[in-house]
């Protein structure tokens, strides 16, 4: 798609048109469309998310205009006007629309800086569809077009500019998501994040099997050690404010395909594994867009890469494995391996890389769909105010989180009377898998986000597509800016 901010739109042989407009304030100038009559004979008043094609002739050609509700003037939050947004522009992408534009002027609903961000991150988003594994019958002749109509182009150049840049690295998280296991597994996750680390400008440090085995990530390696393919360390650092000691550092899970281990899955619950590797699409995603933004932070990102197989070397339920910061942790069950990779991971992020506050982000709890379904992620941290920037960073994308609490009770529950920590704490399951990797965050202000529920979408809606969701990317952009 070829998506530009222009202030004309009369000229411009159109053949859709998006057109928004606030409930009941139903006024366009320069398209004679009848509005009172959309309003009286309530064939269109402008609630929230409803949408009215009128087609037209212009000299001989159609033109669709589709009229989209914005709901009462005031009220649409921007998760909600992203999905409306979205919404709309798939409409005209199914009616065959070539020439398309949403008019931010004439009507009742006038540019903002809101509006325009909100028209590039749904256009970009709601344009992904992953399919390049199917065969096409033939290339689409005409690539489609779009424009964002506003009085004065100039004034939103650099709106526009951050809002592509955010679109574009949730789709590069979708796709690392979409992409199969067979395709990105552990060595070509890593090479994938070099490729990028390149394109945007941040620095990539992969560490091999050898190294990994020298730092003695012992929890890792015993995750690692029953899939053929090898485990990788991938470190990305950004130093956008070299002078500033503060380095605000990302853990993201990385398991590119979880089949339970020895403790296999079902096939229905392991056919979608290839998403397990979520947490890292996150924050590689971020990575590109904060360095493309040239961010005046500093941001590291660890994933320890790798997949949960069985062989003759897997490790096994009952087994008691050591880790890089030295607990001794009773293996309750093989299918809890995030949390193993990622102690492993944030230990080596807050002994290495000196980072003074972490997050760390996973695909990581099956019991994180029974506390909030697919609406939000879920979150527990050690600090109000890093939780507060979290939680308003996930406020300015429009994407849901949920704090929940670290009770006394629940602490106890992660000790075991053979080792020092057990991987299967029980309930509550979200929380207590958290705790256990906050047992190595080393006294940081620091925040765990469990994004098993947020990962994938079922359907095609608003922004989302069906698969991978590009979940927390402009989340944790928005994060390393505050
Ligand atoms: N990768 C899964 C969690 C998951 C479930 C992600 C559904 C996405 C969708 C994780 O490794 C896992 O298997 N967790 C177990 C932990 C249990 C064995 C303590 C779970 O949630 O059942
Ligand atoms: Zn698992
Ligand atoms: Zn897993």
């Amino acid at each position: 798609m070829n998506l530009s901010l222009a202030s004309e739109w009369k000229k411009r042989d159109l053949d859709g048109l998006l057109i928004p407009m606030y409930e009941e304030e139903l006024s366009f100038e320069g398209l004679d469309i009848p509005m009172e009559q959309l309003l009286e004979t309530k064939r269109f008043e402008g609630k929230v998310g409803s949408q009215y094609t009128v087609t037209r002739i212009e000299d001989g050609n159609f033109v669709n205009m589709v009229l989209l509700g914005l709901g009462k003037r005031g009220d649409i939050g921007y998760r909600k006007l992203l999905n409306v947004l979205a919404d709309g522009f798939r409409t005209l992408k199914k009616q065959k629309v070539k020439k398309g534009a949403i008019l931010f002027v004439g009507g009742s609903v006038v540019a903002n800086d809101t509006y325009v961000k909100a028209a590039v991150e749904a256009t970009i988003m709601g344009d992904y569809l992953f399919d390049e594994f199917k065969s096409k019958e033939e290339e689409e002749a005409e690539e489609l077009s779009f424009a964002i109509v506003v009085e004065q182009p100039d004034r939103y150049a650099s709106v526009f500019e951050e809002a592509e840049i955010l679109a574009t690295a949730n789709l590069v998280a979708r796709d690392l998501v979409n992409q199969p296991a067979n395709v990105i597994n552990s060595v070509t996750l890593a090479q994938r994040v070099e490729e990028l680390g390149e394109e945007n400008g941040f620095e990539v440090d992969i560490k091999g099997l050898e190294e990994i085995q020298a730092l003695q990530m012992e929890a890792f390696l015993s995750v690692a050690r029953a899939s053929d393919i090898e485990p990788r360390l991938i470190v990305m650092r950004y130093k956008g404010d070299p002078d500033n000691e503060e380095i605000l550092g990302y853990v993201g899970k990385g398991l590119t395909y979880d089949a339970g281990g020895l403790s296999i899955k079902s096939t229905t619950n392991m056919v979608t594994m290839k998403d397990d590797m979520g947490g890292s699409a996150a924050v590689i995603g971020a990575m590109c867009a904060i360095a493309e933004a040239k961010l005046k932070r500093n941001v590291v990102a660890v994933v320890a890469a790798c997949e949960n197989m069985i062989s003759g070397s897997s490790y096994r339920p009952g087994d008691i494995i050591d880790s890089m910061g030295g607990k001794s942790i009773y293996i309750g069950n093989t299918d809890a391996e995030g949390r193993l990779t990622l102690i492993d991971a944030m230990h080596y992020i807050v002994t290495e890389e000196n980072v003074t506050k972490v997050l760390d982000i996973a695909t990581l709890t099956g019991a994180a769909l029974h506390c909030t379904g697919n609406a939000a992620s879920v979150a527990i941290g050690t600090d109000d105010q890093f939780y507060d920037d979290v939680n308003e960073a996930f406020y300015l994308s429009g994407e849901q989180i949920w704090r929940m609490p670290i009770f006394d009770e629940y602490k106890e529950l992660i000790k075991h009377e053979e080792a020092d920590l057990t991987n299967t704490a029980g309930k509550p399951g979200t929380i207590t898998a958290g705790l256990f990797i906050g047992e190595f965050n080393g006294g940081l202000p620091w925040v765990h986000i469990d994004i098993a529920g947020t990962i994938w979408s079922t359907k095609e809606e608003g922004v989302l597509s069906k698969g991978g969701t590009g979940v927390a990317v402009r989340p944790l952009y928005y994060l390393a800016k505050a």
